[in-house]
């Protein structure tokens, strides 16, 4: 298989997954909000790596699955909760309009809260061994020391500006901890030993980095349609953003510094590391 059947073959995989995972006896309109979200499509990057990352080591990965899930609920959380008035304010994400555009600001709260709950329980459910493991890697990265503390930087930035710190911090908390937790999780779930995990804990922080920063780019130069999501959002918002502390040139320079930080920590892993290595070059380039 080529890098894109590859991917394509993940996702897949991912997908029926998710299809089957918001159980039916949580109440309406909360059900259909949680599923909305999560099955409005997205590039599902963060199980991909999940798997990808597992993969490396064990060619199976059914068992990886439901913590794959797992990442992808715990990321459509943070989306919903991040285009409420009270953060981002946004309208448009995967191409329709928000949950709170749809279902109204309580219910995306909810819906939000409810995915990450479910995101635990879904893996609580795994008789893994490591399974125990994983859901601490994730716990720590989407928590008050993880993504939500980049969110909370985020915000504040706001009203602050922010500067190179505050920007630095911000990208390697609300973007590169979720990126990180996947790869750190499916290494763990394979059995991965220490060496292992601290090349897979390099690759998602460089990549991270570089997915924020070209998200930075792409609300400057993207296209709303491509993308779908609006653009020209973080100036209106006056975010903390690498084209606004650095400007287009540097980010689109630092993307690149970081894509091949990222391509270089792979190199333990040597040709089982390709898939890994094209996708942070992919991600690079990428317009939506
Ligand atoms: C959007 O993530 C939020 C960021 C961290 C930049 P993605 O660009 O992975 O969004 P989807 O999942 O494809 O919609
Ligand atoms: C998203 O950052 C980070 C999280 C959702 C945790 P952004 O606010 O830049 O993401 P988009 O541009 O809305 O997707
Ligand atoms: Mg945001
Ligand atoms: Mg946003
Ligand atoms: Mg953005």
């Amino acid at each position: 298989m080529n890098y894109n059947e590859q991917y394509d073959f993940y996702r897949r995989a991912i997908e029926e997954t998710l299809q089957a995972i918001v159980p039916c006896d949580v109440p309406q309109p909360l059900q259909d909000a949680m599923r909305y979200s999560l099955l409005a499509g997205g590039k599902r990057l963060r199980p991909v790596l999940l798997i990808a990352s597992y993969a490396m080591l064990k060619e199976d990965f059914t068992e990886a699955l439901p913590f794959a899930a797992a990442l992808e609920m715990v990321h459509t959380y943070s989306l919903i909760h991040d285009d409420l008035p009270a953060m981002d304010n946004d309208d448009l994400r995967r191409g329709r309009p928000t949950c709170h555009k749809v279902y109204g600001e309580g219910m995306a709260v909810l819906a939000g809260d409810g995915l990450l709950s479910l995101a635990f329980e879904t893996m609580a459910d795994s008789a893994h061994p490591k399974a125990f493991d994983a859901m601490k890697e994730l716990a720590m990265r989407c928590g008050t020391r993880g993504m939500i503390a980049g969110q909370c930087k985020d915000l504040q930035a706001e009203e602050t500006g922010g500067d190179e710190e505050t920007l630095h911090y911000i990208h390697l908390h609300k973007t590169a901890d979720l990126l990180t937790a996947p790869i750190v999780m499916g290494l763990t779930l394979a059995g991965a030993d220490e060496k292992q995990l601290a090349a897979g804990r390099e690759y998602g922080r460089n990549l991270g980095m570089a997915f924020q920063i070209i998200d930075d780019i792409l609300d400057v130069i993207g296209d709303e349609k491509t993308l779908g999501k609006s653009i020209g959002k973080d100036q209106e918002e006056n975010k903390c953003t690498w084209t606004r502390i650095y400007g287009l040139e540097k980010a689109r320079e630092d993307a690149q510094k970081y894509t091949d930080m990222a391509a270089e920590s792979l190199k333990i892993f040597q040709n089982q590391g390709n898939f890994l290595k094209i996708l942070a070059q992919r991600a690079l380039v990428r317009v939506q």
